[in-house]
């Protein structure tokens, strides 16, 4: 097995039941963030990290996902022939790397969305991006994983502390702090209600994983919502080999909750250098009125 993180398996079969109407007909992982939609910032995070090839695990009505990744001649030619170079230059950005998408079928569960990509996988080490949880551009969690990944050769869950209140949105670590922000986990158990959360370490939605998780995967039955759950599988993985926890204590935004959304649409706004100043006046000025009423 090599050491290496080749391939980054994007789950976005789900209904999106969160947003609706918006993701009736549209996907939710398509939902623009300022210019880009929700799935190009995980895209653009692995690609960072070297990543190449991606699966993404789509379902009905996500056919706009594969047109955005994929090459589009007429825009591209009027771009060309309007001198729009930087804007051209950015589209083509978008199908330079290979992209396998496979559907879903039946929205099983997150465990399920990953068998799927078994036989695109094969026998080697790879990550899970889930689009919803949007990591903020300056922070590195992902390379991080990998670093770690290196060294341990074991799964590396991504976790950041959440308050008790919002821990049943999440699957939730027992862990042993090993050294700075790295936990062998212990136990883990998905979605508990808080008073037997083992702890406020959630797992958020980067994962490193072992080609052996699809054995698992395989035999797993439904767990937590009747779904075949990522988090059941790592928890039988766990009799088999060490897993580790690696604590982010960067931004993210959780983009599939509406009020998480709207702020990573405000911040990343502000962070964008076309939008920056005359957005923020404008962010000014109604926290002054809102202020006033
Ligand atoms: C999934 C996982 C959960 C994890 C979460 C992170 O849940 O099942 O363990 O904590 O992602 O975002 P979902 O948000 O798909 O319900």
């Amino acid at each position: 097995m090599s050491g290496m993180i080749k391939k980054a398996i994007f789950p976005a079969a789900g209904l999106g039941t969160r947003f609706l109407p918006a993701t009736k007909a549209s996907p939710k992982e398509m939902m623009p963030i300022v210019d880009k939609p929700m799935i190009q910032y995980g895209v653009e995070e692995a690609l960072a990290c070297n990543i190449q090839e991606f699966i993404i695990i789509t379902g009905k009505h996500k056919r706009s996902i594969e047109d955005h990744f994929d090459s589009t001649f007429e825009l591209e030619d009027k771009l060309r022939k309007s001198g729009k170079k930087e804007l051209l230059e950015e589209i083509n950005r978008l199908n330079k790397f290979s992209i396998a998408y496979i559907r879903q079928g039946k929205a099983l569960g997150l465990g399920h969305a990953i068998l799927c990509a078994k036989p695109f996988v094969k026998d080697e080490p790879f990550a899970v991006i889930l689009s919803d949880d949007i990591i903020g551009s300056e922070d590195t969690l992902l390379k991080d994983m990998i670093k770690l990944y290196k060294e341990v050769k074991s799964p590396v869950l991504a976790l950041q502390k959440v308050p008790r209140s919002e821990i049943h949105r999440y699957g939730v670590i027992d862990g042993l702090k090993e050294s700075k922000g790295v936990y062998k986990i212990r136990d883990l158990i998905e979605k508990p209600l808080a008073k037997d959360a083992p702890s406020d370490l959630a797992i958020i939605g980067r994962y490193i994983l072992t080609p052996d998780i699809f054995d698992i995967l395989e035999k797993l039955k439904p767990g937590k919502g009747r779904e075949i759950q990522l988090t059941d599988a790592i928890r039988k993985l766990l009799k088999k080999r060490p897993v580790y926890g690696f604590l982010f204590e960067g931004k993210r935004y959780d983009a599939g909750d509406k009020l998480g959304y709207l702020k990573a649409t405000v911040d990343l706004a502000l962070k964008n250098p076309e939008l920056s100043s005359k957005f923020r006046s404008y962010i000014l000025n109604i926290s002054k009125s809102l202020k006033e009423t």
